[in-house]
């Protein structure tokens, strides 16, 4: 049983112990799909105020929905559409204080109001993206990208 209970009181702190919780999550587990879907599940009881986090998945260049914690999402997303195909055609990642606001946001949940997506990067190649959503405006700050771009960098290596 894995028990983690993750509750820092600062955004490093919380990061930090995201960070080494998840590497000890996917230590030598080679299957994409359960390192996604544990890394879905540790961010989203962590993090607070989410209502959905979890991945979508670059199936010959279209992001197909992978492992998430939420309600049920678009399933397939063309580069450059949204948010995510937006971090998926310009591997940058996308922090969106008000998704009524971003040309294009595809609304999977309509409660969502900020989001935050961090494109995954291994050896050049994008292998999918991390997709964060609030039901808060402007709940991501630069200190949650950096932490989630350093989750992303643990996680990319296990997903191929
Ligand atoms: N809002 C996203 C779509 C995915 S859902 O939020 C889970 C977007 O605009 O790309």
């Amino acid at each position: 049983m894995y028990d983690f209970k993750i509750a820092a009181a600062d955004s490093a702190t919380l990061y930090r112990d995201l960070a080494s919780a998840l590497e000890g999550l996917i230590a030598g587990e080679p299957d994409p799909i359960a390192n996604m879907a544990n890394a879905a599940a540790l961010i989203g009881e962590s993090l607070p105020d989410l209502n959905w986090a979890g991945f979508y998945r670059n199936v010959d260049s279209e992001l197909v929905l992978g492992p998430f914690q939420g309600r049920p999402a678009c399933i397939r997303i063309n580069f450059g559409s949204g948010v995510c195909g937006t971090a998926a055609a310009t591997l940058q990642p996308q922090r969106v204080e008000d998704v009524n606001a971003f040309p294009g946001h595809i609304a999977c949940d309509a409660a969502s109001a900020s989001e935050l997506v961090v494109p995954i990067l291994v050896e050049g190649e994008l292998v999918g993206v991390l997709d964060l959503d609030s039901p808060d405006r402007g709940r991501f700050d630069a200190e949650d990208q950096a932490g989630c771009e350093r989750l992303m960098a643990l996680l990319g290596p296990r997903l191929r």
